[in-house]
């Protein structure tokens, strides 16, 4: 999407065919920086500590970070150990297997020599695969959006709300949650988004308003904790997430906060709505509470805050009294029943079972064979 009217993309490969470069999300909103990646430990280490983040741009940065490691050493060792290192970086973005998966589908049975050019080229094609799914959830949620500005909303603003970064940063471009928000706002409909912030590490204050602003999006930042308030008062027409990984019976696992915002929208009859590429469906699990593995973070998180002084210096403080114990869980599981619709690139699917299987029949998996992989 566009940066002071200049179209970027958060991952691309650089002019010299062989280093990738990345925008720096741990900078922004206050400084835009791009980062290069050189090695697939390079890569591993952007998405360890979050220079990019959003699961299918992890998904994307781990193919490349295979590709890096082809260049380092071709042979079946290093490819063995470039999925280990990736794998280990975050645990609950599905779109990280995925990308790996397809990643050693290609390149196993090729001889090491062919593998660099081979891994570049399927790296290039989930990343432009990743694109064309978003731009198909733009479609999709448009007509969403069109069908609520019509039935409740005749010529008045359309009010989305919208928790944590589903948005371009997260993935190559478009969003999940935002490529409908985009399409629409381009297609010259009246829409506003609520932004949660997001805490602790701010991802809706910092990156959704970040790149809402510099399309020319009508936002609000709201604290995590206003979006209930919002909603008895009739000034949320629909939620719009995004998710890190959706089980086979449709429970949606994302930012931690989501649960409460669907609980909310339930209680108020508003729709709630999940917006998701394929590869972020898990059809080898079907329970998200129980088998979802939940990223605890470190505790600096929570107890500290970093920002911009009005003098211009980016400074970190605390905000937890020291010696207070605190808790960091990333992500929360939201089941099925909650959701109104899953906003995909074939359509907008019930939350369950059948539907996704019939969706998306060249990706289910048989339980033992999930097992046994
Ligand atoms: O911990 P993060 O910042 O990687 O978490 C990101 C989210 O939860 C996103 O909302 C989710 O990945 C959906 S991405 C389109």
């Amino acid at each position: 999407m566009k940066v002071d009217g200049k179209h970027i993309r958060s991952i691309w490969l650089e002019p010299d065919g062989v280093t990738v470069g990345a925008i720096d999300q741990r900078r922004l909103p206050h400084e835009f920086v791009v980062a290069r990646l050189a090695t697939c430990a390079d890569a591993a280490e952007a998405i360890r500590s979050m220079l990019v983040r959003g699961a299918p741009l992890i998904g994307a940065t781990a193919a490349y970070g295979m590709a890096l490691a082809m260049r380092e050493d071709g042979s079946d060792a290093a490819l063995d150990r470039a999925y280990a290192t990736l794998i280990a970086t975050r645990p609950t973005a599905i779109n990280l297997k995925w990308a790996l998966d397809a990643m050693h589908a290609v390149l196993r049975p090729l001889a090491p020599a062919e593998r660099v050019a081979a891994a570049y080229a399927r790296a290039g094609a989930i990343a432009e695969d990743d694109i064309a799914i978003n731009q198909g959830i733009a479609h999709n949620g448009l007509a969403l959006i069109e069908m609520i500005k019509a039935c409740k909303k005749p010529g008045e603003r359309v009010n989305v709300l919208t928790h944590c970064n589903a948005g371009w940063l997260a993935t190559v471009d478009w969003g999940t949650a935002t490529a409908p928000i985009y399409l629409a706002h381009d297609n010259g409909i009246d829409l506003h988004v609520w932004v949660d912030e997001t805490r602790p590490r701010n991802q809706g204050a910092s990156l959704t308003a970040w790149e809402l602003g510099h399309h020319g999006v009508p936002h609000t930042v709201i604290p995590d904790n206003t979006g209930g308030h919002l909603m008895q008062h009739g000034m949320v027409d629909l939620c719009i997430v995004g998710t890190d990984r959706v089980t086979a019976d449709g429970d949606v696992c994302n930012k931690i906060g989501t649960y409460l915002k669907a609980l909310a929208a339930r209680d108020n009859g508003v729709p709630f709505y999940v917006a998701l590429p394929s590869p972020t469906i898990d059809f080898t699990i079907r329970d998200g509470i129980l088998e979802i593995p939940i990223e605890q973070r470190e505790a600096s998180e929570v107890t500290h805050m970093t920002g911009r002084t009005d003098d211009g210096r980016i400074e970190t403080v605390r905000v937890v009294p020291a010696g207070s114990p605190v808790a960091n869980y990333g992500f929360d599981v939201t089941p099925s029943r909650l959701v109104t619709g899953l906003i995909t690139e074939r359509g907008v699917l019930k939350a369950e079972r059948g539907a996704l299987a019939a969706a998306f029949p060249e990706r289910v998996v048989r339980r033992q064979d999930a097992l046994r992989a």
